[in-house]
C-alpha cells in the first residue's frame, strides 16, 4: 500500500508526526475517499436522527438537501449527454474548472474539480493534519473533517462559536501552534449562522506559521450578511475554500464541487486524487453557472421559505437561531434527539442535534409543501 505515496509525500507525512505503520491505514482513507460510511451528511442524518429506516413517503428535511434538483438547463444537459457515458469525457471537467474561474475570477490553475466536496475535504485533512498537526474546528461544526482526523490519529480541537454564533477567530488562531488545519463553515453547518470576512480575514492572517484555513462554503449561496473568501485566494494567501453544487443547485447526488486554492496548496491535494469525475456532475455544473439569475432566484425562494418557517416558530414561543442557509437550528427545549424520533413517527424526517447543544435540532428547508408538513407535525409533536 505504501507505494500509493511518493517518496516526498512519505517525507511530509513523516514530517506531520505519521510513522510508516500508519501508511496502510492512510491508504483506505484515499481509497475509499468521500464513499466512508460515516463521512458524509445523509449518512450521518440517517445515522443520528432517525435511527430507523426513513420511510420513502416521508418528508426529508434532513441533510440539507435541496429538493427542488438541479435546475431544467442542467437536467436537459444531463439527458443530453447520457448516451455518451461509454466515455470518459475528460474535456467535461476542464470545460467545468475554466467556467469556475470565470464565475470566480481567478485563473484557471487555482481551480481543483471534484466529485462534491467532501472528497477534497477529505483530502486537505489527509495533506495537511496528523499525530504533530491538529485541526481546528469551531462547535458545533460540521463533524466531517474531525472523523477524517481522528481516523488519521490527528488531534481536533474544538472551539465554541461565540454567543452570536460566528467563529471565534482570535480563540481559533490562537488554539494550537502546531495546527495544521483550521476549518471555518461559512454559513456554518449546522447553525446556518455567518462569520465575516472581515474576521475570517483576521484568522489568516494572525493563524500559525505552517498551518492553511480550509474555508468551507457549500452554503454561500445563501448567504446575506457577508462574502466569499475568493478574494484571499486571488492575493495567494494560505487558503483552500470548499464549493459544492450538492446545496443551492440541488446536485448532491450527481456530484459536483470543486477546491479553489493556489496552485501549490492544491497540488498537495490532488496528489492525493485519483480517477475521472462523473461527466454527469460536470456537464450539470458547467450549465447551472451559466444559469441567468438561478442563484438569487433559488436563495430567495429558498430563505422565504426558511424565514415564513421561523416566523411560525416564534409565534409558537421556539428560539431559531439566525441563519443564512438553508437549514436552522430550533431550541426544542427538551432533548432533540427525542422530538427527530416523534417527527419520524409522524412521516417527517429532520435532522440531528449537536452534543454542544442537545436541546437544538437542525431542520433543512424544504419546499412550501414540506415544510406545510412540519409545521404540522411539529405542532403535534410539540403540542403547541
Ligand atoms: C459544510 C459542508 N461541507 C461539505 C459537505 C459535503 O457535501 P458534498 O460532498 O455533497 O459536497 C456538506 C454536506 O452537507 C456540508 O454541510
Amino acid at each position: 500500500m505504501t507505494e500509493l505515496f511518493s517518496p516526498r509525500q512519505r517525507r511530509d507525512l513523516i514530517d506531520r508526526g505519521f510513522n510508516r505503520r500508519d501508511f496502510a491505514r492512510l491508504a483506505t482513507l484515499l481509497a475509499a475517499g468521500s464513499a466512508l460510511p460515516f463521512y458524509n451528511e445523509a449518512t450521518m442524518a440517517q445515522g443520528l436522527s432517525a435511527g430507523p429506516r426513513i420511510p420513502a413517503d416521508a418528508v426529508k428535511i434532513n441533510a440539507n438537501e435541496n429538493p427542488m434538483g438541479p435546475c431544467p438547463e442542467a437536467v436537459d444537459a444531463i439527458q443530453k449527454l447520457v448516451p455518451q457515458g461509454g466515455r470518459y469525457l475528460y474535456q467535461e471537467t476542464f470545460t467545468f474548472r475554466d467556467a469556475m474561474a470565470a464565475v470566480e475570477g481567478l485563473p484557471a490553475d487555482h481551480i481543483a474539480p471534484f466529485g462534491g466536496s467532501s472528497d477534497p475535504l477529505h483530502r486537505v485533512i489527509l495533506a495537511f493534519c496528523g499525530p504533530g498537526k491538529s485541526f481546528v474546528v469551531a462547535d458545533p461544526g460540521y463533524e466531517a473533517g474531525s472523523r477524517a482526523a481522528e481516523f488519521i490519529g490527528a488531534r481536533t480541537i474544538k472551539v465554541p462559536l461565540r454567543k452570536d454564533w460566528s467563529h471565534d477567530v482570535r480563540a481559533m488562531a490562537a488554539a494550537d501552534p502546531n495546527a495544521g488545519v483550521i476549518y471555518v463553515c461559512n454559513p456554518n453547518n449546522p447553525t446556518g449562522s455567518v462569520t465575516s470576512i472581515d474576521e475570517i480575514e483576521y484568522l489568516v492572517a494572525n493563524k500559525p506559521k505552517g498551518s492553511i484555513v480550509l474555508l468551507d462554503e457549500a452554503y454561500i449561496h445563501f448567504a446575506r450578511t457577508t462574502e466569499p473568501g475568493t478574494p484571499m485566494v486571488a492575493a495567494g494567501k494560505d487558503v483552500i475554500i470548499l464549493r459544492t453544487f450538492s446545496k443551492l443547485y440541488g446536485m448532491a447526488g450527481l456530484r459536483a464541487g470543486a477546491a479553489l486554492g493556489r496552485p501549490d496548496l492544491l497540488e498537495k491535494i490532488r496528489g492525493y486524487s485519483a480517477g475521472a469525475l462523473p461527466v454527469t456532475g460536470m456537464v450539470g455544473a458547467i450549465v447551472s453557472l451559466k444559469a441567468k439569475g438561478l442563484v438569487e432566484s433559488r436563495r430567495k425562494l429558498i430563505t422565504g421559505i426558511r424565514d415564513e418557517t421561523v416566523r411560525w416558530l416564534e409565534k409558537k414561543g421556539f428560539d431559531v437561531i439566525p441563519s443564512e442557509a438553508n437549514m436552522m437550528m430550533i431550541d426544542a427545549r427538551r432533548n432533540g434527539n427525542d422530538v427527530a424520533r416523534a417527527m419520524l413517527g409522524e412521516k417527517v424526517a429532520i435532522g440531528r442535534t449537536w452534543p454542544a447543544l442537545p436541546n437544538h435540532i437542525r431542520v433543512s428547508i424544504g419546499t412550501a409543501e414540506d415544510m406545510a408538513k412540519f409545521r404540522a407535525a411539529f405542532g403535534r409533536v410539540m403540542n403547541v
